[in-house]
């Protein structure tokens, strides 16, 4: 058993709050909202073991946080994730959202790099998202000065005919059309969605 304390609290969602891991600061530890069912938070945890069957040495860099295992805390049974951190600082990565809304120390086409990147990344190996929201991507500062996108949040697809899962030119179409749906098409996009 593990204890979360207040000052061990990162931010929430809907669905879930998240904490720094108390012994490990490689990791966070996700508590489900009591609104949440066990039934979604499985449904997320059996993707991420199909994911886990496949090998990660092709990935460019790790471009979702993964998940670890479950674990007890004095707040009920959460679920340890890989947590962002910037390189420059070794802080907690803060999420596309923030830079977007209310700190603009990165250049647009750095982001629009990253992008470029997270989508290529995703398109290759295969791994979708149902919720590709600003929220939901954190910005991880590295040394050279470029920003590496990690997804932290939806991973997973709903399709009954995974087709994607095994076609390269279903995976484009799939994630392309995810890019679309969320307003991903250019950090320009982004932004004007992001105001409404
Ligand atoms: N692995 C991580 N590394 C760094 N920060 C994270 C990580 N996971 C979550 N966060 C932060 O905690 C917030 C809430 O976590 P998360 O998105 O998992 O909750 P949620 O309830 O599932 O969100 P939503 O409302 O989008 O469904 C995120 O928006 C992000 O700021
Ligand atoms: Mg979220």
């Amino acid at each position: 058993m593990i204890y979360l304390e207040k000052n061990h609290f990162i931010g929430e969602g809907e669905i879930r709050f998240c904490y720094e891991h108390p012994l490990n600061d490689q990791f966070c530890v996700k508590i489900p909202r009591v609104e949440t069912t066990r039934d979604y938070t499985e449904k997320e945890l059996k993707y991420f073991k199909k994911l886990s069957k496949r090998s990660k040495v092709n990935f460019q860099f790790p471009f979702y946080a993964d998940f670890r295992q479950e674990i007890d805390t004095n707040l009920g049974l959460g679920q340890v994730f890989d947590l962002v951190r910037d390189e420059t600082t070794n802080e907690i990565s803060k999420t596309l959202e923030y830079y977007l809304t209310k700190d603009n120390s990165i250049d647009d086409n750095k982001l629009e790099d990253a992008l470029k990147i997270l989508k290529k990344q995703m398109i290759k190996h295969k791994v979708f998202t149902r919720d590709l929201r600003a929220r939901n991507i954190c910005c991880r500062i590295k040394n050279d000065g470029t920003v590496e996108l990690v997804i932290v949040d939806g991973i997973g697809h709903r399709d009954f005919f995974p087709f994607a899962d095994w076609f390269y030119y279903f995976s484009k179409k799939k994630v392309n059309r995810t890019f679309k749906k969320w307003h991903f098409d250019s950090i320009e996009d982004q932004r004007k969605y992001l105001k409404i």
